[in-house]
């Protein structure tokens, strides 16, 4: 089948080059000149685990293209929209700006019977405005637009791809549902469920789906804290809950507060949501203010590790993106972490492993440096702010000799407190007994 992909950011370039990988002939566009010619040149803007070697595979095979204008789509079936949806500055509500513009440079182009896809993650209603906009654009079409949210995890995303918990197709038409079957069939040997609804309640699906556990790390962060006051280890309480089949050992992590490119723009465009219908959404707004707070409060953590000031001294942060095995910063709990260290008077050295070109547009005053050992060197404290699999097994005598005081924060509860006490650091963690 002939498939279009419009945007090829972390979810257009996997999901294209997944499809071209189940067989498909797939086109990516990107109105990012700049980006298509990196592609073209064998170049992975994203760090993305397998990527470079699944879309050189596909474009060598010639099932894969990319391109900065809107080529061949008048001769896709399917055209699926994969741009972003931020967070609209001043109201929190999504910004579909590139969604609707999207679909108005591709409406004249469309082939009459094409599908018009919506993978990127919407507000309930925007399938409707897609729909009405091509009627205008286009009355002579029968265009069907389609909502298939994507739920892959940055880090994993080829194998969430290809490994699908569900795949979730919002369409009445029947048609539309047989060709979307299609475009998926290759998968049916790891036979994923397909839920076929309506394409309203499939927009909502995905809103709900990233609320939920957006609100399990947070329940699990507001009993670290609880555990914390009380002597209790919240290691073992999220271990004694998630072993119950009810509730599930996932998302039981707790940390610096939920940050990403999907889970802060989300709660808050499904906050607008129901604000725009007259319901209240109570568990979903202290979910969002009880993370926003938390982010800052982190800050507070380090300082209390440095007997109350962090001024004047210098604090090494290991991780900058918002989890491991990316590069995306985008709302990383780091920012406000670091931000906060700055305005209280800190210098900061940092080190990540993928994300540092990213993170130095947004935190123009942090020193990057070359590894963990070089960040660390002179600092008062170290804070692990991402669980990148280098920062588990780090040299603790090597670190505690370049360090000027041996302080360690680890905002992911990545080390044992034992272990630490051995290698003789003062060591914070999050809502752990017998630690500082
Ligand atoms: N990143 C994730 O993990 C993830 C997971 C599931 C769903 N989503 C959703 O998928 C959507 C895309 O997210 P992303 O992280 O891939 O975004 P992104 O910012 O990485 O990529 C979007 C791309 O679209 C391009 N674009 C914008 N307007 C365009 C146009 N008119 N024509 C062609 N290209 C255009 C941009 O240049 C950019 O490269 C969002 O709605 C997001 O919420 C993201």
């Amino acid at each position: 089948m002939r498939v279009t992909m419009i945007g090829a950011g972390y979810v257009g370039l996997v999901s294209g080059a997944c499809f071209a990988d189940f067989g498909h002939q797939v086109t990516c566009i990107d109105k990012d000149a700049g980006r298509i010619a990196a592609l073209n040149r064998g170049e992975i803007p994203i760090f993305e685990p397998g990527l470079t070697d699944l879309v050189a595979a596909n474009t060598h095979q010639g099932r894969l293209e990319f391109a900065a204008a809107s080529s061949r789509i008048g001769e896709a079936e399917a055209v699926f929209i994969a741009v972003g949806t931020p967070s609209r500055r001043g109201d929190g509500h999504a910004d579909l700006t590139f969604v609707y513009d999207a679909v108005r440079e591709i409406a004249p182009l469309l082939s009459p019977a094409a599908l018009v896809i919506t993978k990127s993650t919407v507000p309930v209603g925007t399938g409707d405005e897609i729909e009405h906009i091509l009627r205008e654009k286009r009355p002579d079409a029968e265009i069907q637009v389609v909502s298939n949210p994507e739920f892959l995890r940055e880090g994993a995303a080829i194998q969430d791809f290809k490994h699908p918990d569900r795949i979730v197709v919002g369409t009445e038409d029947a048609r539309a549902r047989a060709v979307v079957a299609e475009i998926y069939r290759p998968l049916y040997l790891n036979a994923p469920p397909i839920i076929y609804v309506s394409r309203r309640t499939a927009e909502l699906i995905k809103y709900a789906a990233n609320a939920f556990l957006a609100t399990k790390i947070t329940f699990i962060n507001e009993i670290a804290d609880l555990c914390e006051a009380v002597g209790a280890d919240v290691q073992e309480v999220a271990r004694g809950m998630g072993l119950d089949n009810r509730i599930g050992a996932k998302f039981l992590h707790p940390g610096p507060g939920f940050g990403g490119s999907c889970f802060p723009k989300d709660t808050s465009a499904l906050l607008k949501t129901a604000q725009d219908h007259g319901v209240a959404l109570r568990i979903v707004e202290a979910v969002s203010a009880v993370n926003e707070q938390r982010k800052r409060a982190m800050a507070r953590k380090v300082v209390a590790a440095l007997d109350g000031s962090v001024r004047g001294k210098t604090v090494a942060v290991f991780g900058l993106t918002f989890k491991p095995n990316t590069d995306d910063i985008r709302d990383s709990p780091a920012i406000p972490l670091i931000t906060a260290l700055h305005d209280l008077g800190a210098a900061v050295r940092g080190y990540d492993p993928a994300g540092m070109e990213q993170a130095k547009s947004q935190l123009p005053a942090v020193q990057y440096c070359d590894s963990a050992y070089d960040a660390a060197k002179g600092a008062h404290a170290v804070v692990i702010a991402t669980e990148w699999e280098q920062f588990r097994a780090l040299d603790l005598a090597r670190l505690k000799r370049v360090m000027a005081t041996p302080v360690i924060v680890d905002l992911r509860n990545i080390y044992r407190v034992d272990e630490m006490r051995r290698a003789d650091f003062r060591y914070v963690a999050v809502g752990r007994a017998g630690v500082d």
